[in-house]
């Protein structure tokens, strides 16, 4: 398997800064809670979280697309159900990619349906290209091609979500 590094830690940090300020200023006044979609967004959620400038509640929601594979399955299973109430709340789903779209057409419909005030999705990365089916995104942090990437949260069966930056890995 090889690696390389499509975004650097140091670009990572700017964006992810540049996120948490737009965020803000668009929800201000707003009871934010950041609901992040577990594992993959773990990484890119902790650093969210300290740049807004106003408080902020975490939840989680876990769901499960693809097993140990590169491809979605394409099936969608709730893994575990977030715990706040969101009911008046304004609800930034944070999820690490959008691939297929499927996961976060699932989770936005989930969500959508308890009585949030607002509900917006922060994906840290988004390909465009790999859609089957429609959906975007609120906040995009990088678009990238149609390949499989790891790191800042993002594993290949499990491993590699420690890294500091974004690799493509194609297998050799
Ligand atoms: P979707 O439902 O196809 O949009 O898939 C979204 C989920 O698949 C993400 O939350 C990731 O967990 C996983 N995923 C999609 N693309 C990649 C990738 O390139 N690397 C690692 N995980 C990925
Ligand atoms: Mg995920």
């Amino acid at each position: 398997m090889t690696q390389q590094t499509i975004i650097e830690r140091r670009q990572i940090e700017d964006r992810v800064a540049e996120m948490g300020k737009e965020i803000s200023r668009d929800l201000e006044g707003h009871q934010v809670i950041l609901l992040c979609v577990l594992k993959g967004a773990v990484f890119f959620a902790t650093d969210l979280a300290r740049a807004m400038t106003m408080d902020v509640a975490l939840d989680f929601i876990q769901v499960s697309s693809y097993g140990s594979e590169m491809k979605s399955s394409g099936v969608v299973t709730l893994l575990k159900e977030p715990q706040m109430d969101v009911t008046g709340k304004s609800v930034v789903i944070v999820e690490d990619i959008i691939d297929s779209g499927m996961s976060m057409r699932e989770v936005h419909r989930y969500v959508a349906g308890r009585g949030a005030r607002v509900v917006k999705v922060a994906t840290f990365l988004d390909k465009p290209d790999s859609r089957r089916v429609p959906f975007t995104a609120d906040y995009v942090g990088f678009s990238i091609g149609s390949k499989f990437v790891i790191g800042y949260g993002l594993d290949y069966a499990e491993r590699y979500r420690n890294l500091y930056e974004i690799r493509v890995v194609e297998e050799s």
